[in-house]
């Protein structure tokens, strides 16, 4: 029996995702709160692997799962060939270069010190217009230019909550992201009839659920 096999983000996404995945039928099977790392569900045919969001990427790229639920923000940065399936309208949130007030992105200063979850992405938007030196940070991204550790910061910025609590503006916004469904280009053709269904599934509930941009 084929299973399609479907990798699932845990962290941010995960309630948004579970709940387009049940309203459609889906995905009942799966419990994000447990240790359990794949559960089957028999009916349908699906197997689905939960990882950390950075991970969902990777999976797809390498054939194990063929398709995956993860946001743009991930897909731009491990920048790994797959394909770009549906649009979720969830996980909207901007990309943007946030700091104190009047922090000048473009003044005299050298070299401007970016600390980042992403260094990939900033290098790329800065690249030509700008010389940086990026320091990677895992989380809480806002504490480096508070502590005087960087000029300002490149984050993702969902409701500005965090931001603003912390004394902090965006100063340049960069882009718009969202949640994606994405596939392995040999899983899109060997099995491609039970992706389509997979896609048409979500699809319905989608577009049923559209979810604005909170930051704004
Ligand atoms: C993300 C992001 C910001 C925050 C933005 O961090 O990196 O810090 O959320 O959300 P807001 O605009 O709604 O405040 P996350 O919560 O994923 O944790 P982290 O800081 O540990 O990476």
């Amino acid at each position: 029996m084929e299973y399609l096999t479907v990798a699932l983000a845990k962290g941010r996404l995960a309630k948004d995702t579970m709940k387009r995945l049940r309203a459609a039928g889906m995905a009942d099977a799966v419990d994000m709160d447990s240790r359990k790392l794949v559960f089957r569900d028999e009916i349908d045919e699906i197997e689905y692997l939960l990882v950390k969001p950075i991970d969902v990427v990777t999976y797809v790229n390498k054939g194990v799962a063929d398709i995956g639920v993860v946001g743009k923000d991930i897909i731009l940065e491990q920048d790994l060939d797959v394909y770009e399936l549906l649009d979720l309208q969830f996980g909207k949130c901007a990309f943007a270069v946030a700091g104190f007030p009047g922090t000048e992105l473009y003044g005299p200063k050298k070299v401007l010190k970016i600390a980042c979850k992403y260094p990939n992405i900033t290098k790329k938007y800065f690249a030509g217009k700008r010389e940086i030196e990026t320091i990677y940070l895992n989380g809480s991204v806002e504490l480096a230019p508070l502590m005087n550790m960087s000029d300002c910061i490149v984050d993702l910025v969902e409701t500005g909550s965090t931001l603003k609590e912390n004394g902090l503006v965006v100063l340049e916004k960069m882009f718009d992201i969202q949640a994606k469904i994405i596939g392995n280009r040999t899983s899109y053709q060997f099995c491609y009839d039970k992706i389509q269904n997979f896609i048409k599934a979500v699809e319905s509930e989608v577009n049923d659920n559209v979810t604005d941009y909170l930051w704004e």
